[in-house]
C-alpha cells in the first residue's frame, strides 16, 4: 500500500444526499452530519481510493438511490476487508418493518397546516400521522439517523406519532425542507381524562435551509397546534440539542412576550406561585421552560 490515507474516508464527508425533482434536475446536495449509528463510532470507511456516495432521493416520493464510486478497491491479498458500504447503507435507507409497495402518497392529499412566504418563495406545513404517509417515511427514517445527534427510527405504526412536513413549493413541485416528529404522552388531569402531553422528538431542517427562519416558523406552526387543541395540556421537548434550546427559547420568550406577560403587574421577583400556575395551563409550556422565558425577560430588563 501506497499511501494509506488514500484508502481511509471520513464517511460524512464522502456521502452526498442528493434531492431530485421529478424532471431528474439537482434541487440540492449536502453531507450528513452524522454517520456513527451506521459505520461506527470513528465514522471511518476503509479499502477504496477516490471513494464518492450519493443517496439520491427522487421527489417527492423519496424513492432513494445508492449510487457508489470509486477508482481501485483493496484486493483480498491485502488482508484488510473493504467497508461494505452498499450492504450496510441499504440496510438504513429502509425502514423493513414497512410493507413493500404501499400505495405511492399524494402530498396534496396532506392536510396544510399553515403556508407562508419568504424571498417570494412558497413554502407550506402538512400534519400527518407518520403510517398515513408510510411510503414517504420509510425512506424519511435515515435522516433522523444522518442528521440529528442521538436520533432513531420511530415506530411508523404507533398512532401516538405525529408528523408536520415542511415543503416548498415550486412550479406546483413538493421539495421537502425538513419535518419534525411529536409523539403524544398521556397526561393526568383531574378534569380532563383524555389530555395529552406530546413531545417533540425529532426536528430537522434540512442543512441547506437552515437559518433562513424555516426552523421558527416549523416550530410556531406546531406550538400553534398544540395551543389550538384542548387535549393538549402541556407540550414538552426530547433530548434537546444546543441549535434547538436556542430556537425554542426565542421563539417561547417572543410568544410569551406578545401575550404581554412580562408587562403584567404580577411579573415581578419573587414571581408568585399562584401568577405562574394560572399562566401556565394557558400557555402550555413546562414548569422548567416556562420560568426559562421567565429568566431571559428579566435578564433583558436589567439590561
Ligand atoms: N437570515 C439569516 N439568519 C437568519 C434568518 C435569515 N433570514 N432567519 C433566521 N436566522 C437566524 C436566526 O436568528 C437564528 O440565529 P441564532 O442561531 O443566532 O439564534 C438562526 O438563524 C436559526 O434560526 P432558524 O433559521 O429559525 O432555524 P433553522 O431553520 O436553522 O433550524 C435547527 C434550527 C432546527 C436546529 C436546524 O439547525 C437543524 O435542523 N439542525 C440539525 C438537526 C438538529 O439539531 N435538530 C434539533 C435536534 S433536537 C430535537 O430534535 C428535539
Amino acid at each position: 500500500m501506497s499511501n494509506l490515507d488514500e484508502w481511509i474516508h471520513n464517511a460524512n464527508e464522502c456521502i452526498s444526499i442528493v434531492l431530485i425533482n421529478e424532471k431528474g434536475d439537482i434541487d440540492c446536495k449536502f453531507h450528513p452530519t452524522f454517520t456513527y449509528s451506521i459505520f461506527g463510532d470513528s465514522e471511518v470507511l476503509y479499502g477504496y481510493k477516490n471513494l464518492n456516495i450519493e443517496i439520491q432521493y427522487v421527489l417527492p416520493s423519496m424513492t432513494p438511490e445508492l449510487k457508489v464510486t470509486y477508482s481501485d478497491r483493496l484486493a483480498p491479498e491485502s488482508g484488510v476487508e473493504p467497508t461494505n458500504v452498499d450492504q450496510t447503507l441499504s440496510i438504513y435507507m429502509r425502514d423493513d418493518r414497512v410493507p413493500e409497495n404501499l400505495e405511492p402518497v399524494n402530498i396534496r392529499d396532506i392536510p396544510v397546516l399553515e403556508s407562508y412566504s419568504f424571498d417570494e418563495r412558497k413554502f407550506c406545513i402538512l400534519k400527518s400521522k407518520p403510517s398515513d404517509i408510510g411510503a414517504v417515511m420509510q425512506y424519511l427514517q435515515l435522516f433522523s439517523l444522518l442528521f440529528i445527534e442521538g436520533g432513531s427510527f420511530i415506530d411508523i405504526f404507533d398512532p401516538k406519532w405525529t408528523i408536520y412536513l415542511l415543503y416548498e413549493i415550486k412550479d406546483e413541485q413538493y421539495y421537502l425542507r425538513g419535518y419534525c416528529t411529536a409523539y403524544d404522552y398521556y397526561k393526568w388531569d383531574k378534569e380532563k381524562t383524555d389530555g395529552v402531553r406530546p413531545r417533540i422528538s425529532q426536528f430537522l431542517i434540512l442543512p441547506p435551509f437552515q437559518k433562513e427562519g424555516h426552523g421558527s416558523r416549523l416550530y410556531n406552526a406546531i406550538v400553534n397546534n398544540f395551543l389550538q387543541d384542548p387535549k393538549v395540556l402541556e407540550f414538552s421537548v426530547e433530548d434537546s440539542s444546543e441549535a434547538f434550546d436556542a430556537l425554542r427559547d426565542r421563539c417561547d420568550f417572543q410568544r410569551l412576550k406578545s401575550l404581554n406577560l412580562f408587562t403584567s403587574p404580577e411579573f415581578h421577583l419573587p414571581l408568585s406561585k399562584e401568577w405562574l400556575h394560572s399562566q401556565r395551563s394557558a400557555i402550555k409550556l413546562p414548569p422548567r421552560q416556562f420560568l426559562r422565558c421567565c429568566e431571559i425577560a428579566f435578564t433583558m430588563k436589567l439590561k
